[in-house]
């Protein structure tokens, strides 16, 4: 077997949703095995100081301020990045927002804001990346979360629109696979130093209720997902399409999490 598996030199990665969190950890995974690193956010301070840290691998790195509900702004950025690093070759749609409230109190628009961020937006970046995607050979994948599995109170929203993600992996597997694309799901559980997790689990009770829960006994850590976005974009993954992958500890196992208590504190 090729012992450059996870070699990236001259290869493209863009990354929505690139400027922190469990999407940024990929993108610096990937500029760490020597591909070209282009992110797409909403701040441009965030996106700053996320160049800064993937340019210290010493490749070529770009960024683009755009929010993912809206699709001009999406293509603009796809273009641009596209002109200046050719093809991509791993795209990755990992752009979220998250908030703990049950249906009865959350407006129209807040779950509206959770469905156009996480299922809206990857729609808008997977569609219009298409164009620019190598063909064939690109690895497309989007980042889930395990609410898409699990019916969980006070996330209706999110498990909505991330089993909404899920859906368009295996649709655009199936659609995207003769252009020699594949698409699949990451689906991390609770990850050590996360936004997202900042807001479900606020407190060290929430915490310890979280870790309860999980087989391995433990968050994950953010390298762990970036580990698994490497393997699914290279050769070992070359016949691997339309899979949901949990990356959880066994979290998913376990039934629903719940907020209650987390959200309860937050209301106080
Ligand atoms: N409980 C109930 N409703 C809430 C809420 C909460 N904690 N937070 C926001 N909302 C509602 C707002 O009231 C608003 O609805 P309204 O117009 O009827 O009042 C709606 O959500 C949109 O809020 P707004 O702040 O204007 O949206 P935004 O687009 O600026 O932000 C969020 C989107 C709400 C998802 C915001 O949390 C966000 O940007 N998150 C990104 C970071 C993140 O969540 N990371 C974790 C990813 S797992």
């Amino acid at each position: 077997m090729d012992a450059n598996l996870f070699d990236f030199t001259g290869k493209t990665v863009f990354v929505a949703g690139g400027s922190s969190g469990i999407n940024l950890g990929i993108a610096d995974a990937f500029a760490a095995h020597g591909a070209r690193v282009a992110i797409l956010a909403r701040d441009p301070a965030k996106i700053d100081a996320a160049l800064d840290r993937l340019r210290r691998h010493g490749g070529e790195v770009a960024g683009y301020s755009a929010d993912v509900r809206d699709p001009a702004a999406v293509a603009r950025a796809l273009e641009q990045a596209h002109a200046v690093f050719g093809p991509i070759d791993v795209l990755v749609s990992g752009a979220a927002g998250n908030f703990l409230a049950p249906v009865l109190g959350m407006s129209p628009n807040g779950f509206k804001a959770v469905v156009d961020i996480d299922l809206l937006g990857s729609f808008n970046v997977l569609r219009n990346a298409h164009p620019y995607l190598r063909k064939p050979g690109a690895s497309v994948i989007s980042i889930s979360a395990s609410q898409a599995f699990t019916p969980t109170r006070y996330q209706a929203h999110v498990c909505a629109a991330k089993a909404g993600v899920d859906m368009l992996t295996r649709v655009l597997a199936q659609e995207w696979g003769p252009d020699g694309i594949r698409v699949n799901s990451i689906v991390p559980g609770p990850i050590e130093g996360t936004e997202g997790m900042k807001r479900l689990a606020p407190t060290e009770a929430a915490r310890q209720d979280m870790i309860r829960r999980v087989p391995l006994g433990r968050y994950g850590e953010v390298r762990e997902i970036a580990g698994i976005a490497l393997m699914l974009s290279s050769p070992l993954a070359a016949y691997v399409t339309g899979v949901v992958l949990p990356v959880d500890g066994g979290v998913s196992l376990t039934g629903p999490r719940d907020f209650a208590a987390a959200y309860e504190a937050a209301s106080r």
